[in-house]
C-alpha cells in the first residue's frame, strides 16, 4: 500500500523576473506504508527541495502530492500545517543550526504537542519518555543544545520529530554532520523507530553504503528528476543507469585498504544549471553511452524488471 503517491511534481524557484530554478522538474514516485525509501543523488539535484515539498516547508509549483489518498493542499495554511504535522515531520542535517539554542530539551522536544495545545503536564512526561526513547536521559530535559555533542542533538532532533508520533518522516542527510562513528548509532536509531512504530521514512543521504544499508528501496535523483529506482540491493549492485553507476563507483568504500587499491572513478564534468536544464536527457552531456537521441528526447521512467525502474534510452 502507498502512504504518498507524487505525480508530476514540479516546484520551481523564481530567481530574476522569467528566470526560474528548475529544482524538481517532473517527478512521480509512490512511497510505500512502512517502507524506508532511499534518496541520492549529486548536490543540487534537487533532493531537499523535493523532501520540503513533501513535509509542505515549500509549496509545489505543479502536480500532485497524495497522503494516504488526500490529495495535499498546494502551499499550506496554517490550520493545514496543524494538521499534517502530527502526520509528516522532517529531521535536517545540521543538529547545530537545526534546534533552537535559546530553548531547553524540554521546550525543544515539546514544542509540537505544545502547539497541538496538549496540556504542560502531559508534555512533559511524553519529552521524558521520548528522551529515553531515543537513548538519552530525562535530566537532559533543562539543559540546552549546546551541552549536547552532534550525535546527542540529533537524538534531539529525532525525538522532537517522533513525540507527535507522525507515520511519515523526510530524514535530509540526518547523518552527514555525524562523526562516522556516530553515524551507525543514529542511522540504527531510525531503523529501531521504524520497525516499532510502523514508520515511512524518506531517507536523504550521500554515503550510498549507508543508504543500501536502512533502505528497502532506493531513488535515484539527478537535476530534478529521478533516473533509476528499485529495490536497495538491485539499484546498489546491479544499477542500470549510466549516472546511478557512475555514482556508486565513486563512492568511497570503507575499507581503507581496499579504497586505496581501487581505480578511482569521479563523474567526469558538473551537473548543469538547473535554469537552463539542457534538451533531451539531463545527463547526455556527461553520459559515456549517450548517443543523438539522448541530446533531443527526454527518456521516461520505464520499468526494466520488476519493481526497477529506469530513465535511459538505452533501455527500449
Ligand atoms: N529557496 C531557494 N531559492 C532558489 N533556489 C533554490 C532554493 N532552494 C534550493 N534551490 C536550488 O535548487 C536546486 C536544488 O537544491 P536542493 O537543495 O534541493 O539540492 P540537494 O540535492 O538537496 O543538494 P545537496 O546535496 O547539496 O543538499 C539547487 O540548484 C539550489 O540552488
Ligand atoms: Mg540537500
Amino acid at each position: 500500500m502507498n502512504l504518498i503517491e507524487i505525480k508530476n511534481l514540479k516546484k520551481f524557484f523564481e530567481i530574476s523576473k522569467g528566470s526560474f530554478v528548475h529544482a524538481v522538474d517532473g517527478i512521480s514516485i509512490d512511497i510505500r506504508q512502512n517502507e524506508i525509501l532511499g534518496l541520492v543523488g549529486e548536490s543540487g539535484s534537487g533532493k531537499s527541495t523535493l523532501g520540503k515539498v513533501i513535509a509542505g516547508l515549500h509549496g509545489r509549483s505543479s502536480g500532485e502530492v497524495k497522503y494516504q489518498g488526500e490529495l495535499l493542499p498546494e502551499v499550506y495554511k496554517a490550520s493545514d500545517f496543524l494538521r499534517l504535522s502530527k502526520e509528516i515531520q522532517m529531521i535536517f542535517q545540521d543538529p547545530y543550526s537545526s534546534l533552537n539554542p535559546r530553548m531547553t530539551v524540554e521546550e525543544i522536544i515539546g514544542e509540537g504537542l505544545k502547539i497541538q495545545g496538549v496540556p504542560s503536564a502531559e508534555v512533559r512526561k511524553k519529552v521524558k519518555e521520548w528522551l529515553e526513547k531515543v537513548g538519552l536521559q530525562s535530566e537532559h530535559m533543562s539543559r540546552f543544545p549546546h551541552e549536547f555533542s552532534g550525535g546527542q542533538r540529533q537524538r534531539i532532533g529525532i525525538a522532537r520529530a517522533m513525540i507527535v508520533e507522525p507515520s511519515f518522516i523526510v530524514c535530509d542527510e540526518p547523518i552527514s554532520a555525524l562523526d562516522v562513528s556516530v553515524q551507525a548509532q543514529v542511522v540504527n536509531l531510525l531503523k529501531e523507530l521504524k520497525d516499532s512504530f510502523g514508520l515511512t521514512l524518506l531517507f536523504i543521504a550521500h554515503d550510498l553504503s549507508m543508504v543500501r544499508y536502512i533502505s528497502d528501496r532506493i531513488a535515484v535523483m539527478y537535476l530534478g528528476k529521478i533516473v533509476e529506482c528499485g529495490d536497495a540491493d538491485e539499484v546498489f549492485f546491479n544499477p542500470q543507469h549510466p549516472y546511478s553507476k557512475l555514482l556508486i563507483d565513486s563512492n568511497p568504500i570503507a575499507d581503507p585498504q581496499k579504497e586505496k587499491l581501487r581505480e578511482f572513478k569521479s563523474i567526469e564534468g558538473e551537473i548543469p544549471s538547473p535554469v537552463n536544464i539542457p534538451e533531451g536527457c539531463r545527463f547526455a552531456g556527461r553520459c559515456p553511452s549517450a548517443s543523438e537521441e539522448c541530446g533531443k528526447v527526454t527518456p521516461q521512467l520505464k520499468s526494466i524488471a520488476d519493481g526497477h525502474e529506469v530513465a535511459c534510452h538505452l533501455f527500449k
